[in-house]
């Protein structure tokens, strides 16, 4: 694969900013960010003041941690406008989120929102190796998700030609990328995947098309995904982060020239890490929830949103802002299995040692008398598709499951196609237990 490392010049100075210089625009675009919620959003003054919380109450960084937390459940009960901070007429985007359950969360840009938003894009995609001239395949999906516009104005931007597919039609995706020849795709990895079976079922070798940089995200996914897309495709595989409440796509990106976790975007977003029982602050190096203020954000200022992202702070490698570990998974994902807490992405881990597994998966929870099970549905690779060949698959995962993660579960192997697809994120748990019990 290609050297991607940047090249003198390619740098914005506050990417390799010192950490003093850093902080010291942190403190001031909080107190500003801060200021702007509580004299223009009548939510967050209401939050401050029941809370004894004035924004002159914040000297130092550290202060924040006397600030109220912001979670979805407050975007949902004032929804669909309650939390803006400006007039409507000042927004000139909408977007939402729809989640599992109730009402969609619902998030407004005003013109410079959009336009800090294409630039952290583009320094995302900068990272990831991506250069002005490129063709860039967008295959997150357009609409009211983030993905798709927020990948195509930050691709603009970066000065690429952009091919605005969306998700869906994965035979024309595989057509398009062989006619166009685009060198960079934006994708959530699971799509990725299906879009990998295409080109297989159409008799063409991934390592040969023009793709030299996926980047990819939207949804957790593992060093070991990274490997079997990197190898299929002979590309490098990079990882972007983010959340509509607070931005879209672009929050943090990985450097391709290290692959070590994602650095934080730090002058435009302030990280924290609490405990998620006790919402207190722990230090960088420990792994808790990832809390997140914005630093410069008009439209949809959010003070200490809770994401229910699970990782960790490091410090900073090829760039100075501070680095997110990968993403282990959500809070909302974990599986508490007889005792035991599991995320879908230590599966996913376990599914790719072995051989004789596709990398497709989905977990089904289900209820064997008063316990709790647990099925994982995989499927065999063309040359491993034989009944023999698909039981001894499912011995092999089952006994990496219960050795690495301690937990007994019961696998299906299916054949070839026989696993679930994904067009954008995956849904990798479904829970079919009885409820109200
Ligand atoms: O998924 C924004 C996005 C689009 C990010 C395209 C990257 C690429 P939401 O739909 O609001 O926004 O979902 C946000 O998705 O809180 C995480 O749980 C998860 N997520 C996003 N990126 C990653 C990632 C977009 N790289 C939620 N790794 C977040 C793990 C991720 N999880």
């Amino acid at each position: 694969m290609e050297d991607l490392s940047p090249r003198p010049g390619d740098l914005e100075p506050i990417e390799t900013a010192s950490r003093d210089e850093i902080a010291a625009l942190q403190l001031e675009r909080l107190r500003w960010s801060l200021r702007h919620a509580y004299d223009n959003s009548p939510f967050y003054r209401q939050r401050f003041d029941s809370h004894g919380v004035h924004p002159d109450d914040l000297k130092t960084l550290a202060d924040l941690a006397r600030f109220p937390f912001t979670q979805k459940s407050d975007l949902r009960d004032t929804y669909p406008f309650g939390m803006f901070a400006v007039p409507q007429d000042r927004l000139v985007r909408l977007h939402a989120s729809s989640g599992t359950t109730g009402k969609p969360t619902v998030v407004g840009y005003t013109r410079r929102d959009i336009d800090t938003w294409a630039h952290l894009v583009a320094r995302s995609m900068r990272a990831s190796g991506a250069r002005a001239g490129d063709i860039v395949h967008v295959a997150y999906g357009y609409g009211l998700f983030t993905g798709g516009l927020g990948a195509h104005y930050g691709a603009e931007k970066l000065g690429c030609t952009v091919v605005p597919v969306s998700g869906g039609m994965t035979e024309r995706q595989v057509t398009l990328i062989t006619d166009f020849r685009p060198r960079v795709i934006m994708v959530t990895p699971s799509y990725m995947l299906s879009i990998l079976d295409a080109f297989h079922q159409a008799g063409l070798d991934p390592r040969d098309s023009s793709l030299a940089v996926g980047i990819f995200g939207a949804e957790p996914w593992t060093n070991a995904m990274r490997r079997e897309i990197e190898e299929a495709f002979d590309m490098h595989a990079v990882d972007i982060y983010g959340l509509s409440e607070v931005m879209g796509p672009g929050v943090a990106n990985e450097c391709v020239e290290t692959k070590d976790g994602l650095h934080l975007w730090e002058d435009h977003f302030y990280p924290e890490i609490i405990d998620p029982a006790t919402g207190d602050p722990v230090p960088d190096g420990e792994i808790g929830e990832l809390v997140f203020t914005t630093l410069t954000k008009e439209g949809l200022p959010i003070i200490r949103y809770r994401t229910r992202d699970l990782t960790r702070l490091l410090p900073g490698t090829a760039r100075s802002m501070r680095r997110m570990e990968k993403i282990t998974g959500r809070s909302d994902d974990m599986i508490i299995l007889r005792g035991v807490n599991l995320f879908p992405t230590q599966i996913e881990e376990q599914i790719l040692k072995c051989a004789g597994l596709a990398p497709h998966f989905q977990i089904e929870l289900t209820r064997d008398g008063r316990m709790d099970a647990m099925m994982v549905h995989c499927e065999a690779t063309p040359a491993t598709a034989g009944d023999d060949a698909r039981a001894a698959s499912a011995r092999e995962l089952a006994h990496h499951v219960k050795s690495v993660i301690g937990v007994s579960a019961r696998i299906t192997v299916h054949p070839p196609g026989g696993a679930p697809r994904s067009e954008g994120k995956a849904r990798r748990v479904v829970d079919n237990r009885p409820r109200g019990d």
